[in-house]
């Protein structure tokens, strides 16, 4: 089906439009549900690589699914003049260094899209080594752009 020209310029208006319209305040609480939900399925994933509960590749594979499903819905969460509005952890330089948040971003989602693929294999050290490339991701990124 062709679309008009027109109709698609109209379209195109309304999406920028309702970029522009997200409250600070939701953008905020968004992210941190994300984070939480990360958070979530991570803590077990942590426990198994590091012997505090028993190694269980199942349900590590879920988890890593979970958490790689999460990652490439996070950078929506941080439109401009989101760096405050609500109590937020976010420093005000991811909006000034915004390519470099976003390339850490991107290294965080391929990380976590290896961990998944690499946990359905079963391989418990390449598992072990995977998941600490991903939170060597998450710590770059907080080290730069996350206040404590
Ligand atoms: C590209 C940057 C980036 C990556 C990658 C990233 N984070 Fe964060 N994270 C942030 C920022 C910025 C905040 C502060 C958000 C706020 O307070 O508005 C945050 C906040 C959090 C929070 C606190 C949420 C809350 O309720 O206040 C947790 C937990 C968290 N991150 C865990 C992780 C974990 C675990 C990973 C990796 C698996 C990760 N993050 C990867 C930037 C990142």
């Amino acid at each position: 089906m062709r679309v008009p020209v027109a109709v698609l310029a109209v379209l195109s208006m309304w999406s920028s439009a309702a970029v522009a319209q997200v409250k600070p305040e939701d953008a905020i609480q968004y992210r941190k549900a994300q984070y939480s939900v990360i958070l979530w399925n991570w803590m077990p994933m942590n426990g198994m690589v590091r012997g505090r509960i028993p190694f269980d590749a199942k349900e590590f594979a879920k988890r890593a699914e979970r958490v790689a499903a999460v990652a490439p819905q996070l950078l929506e969460g941080f439109p401009q003049g989101s760096n405050a509005g609500a109590e937020t952890e976010a420093k005000a330089e991811i909006w000034a260094n915004f390519a470099d948040f976003t390339a850490k971003m991107k290294a965080f989602e391929q990380a976590s899209a290896a961990l998944a693929t690499t946990a359905k294999g079963g391989d418990e050290t390449a598992i072990k080594a995977q998941f600490a490339k991903v939170g060597e991701s998450c710590k770059a990124c907080h080290d730069a752009y996350k206040a404590e």
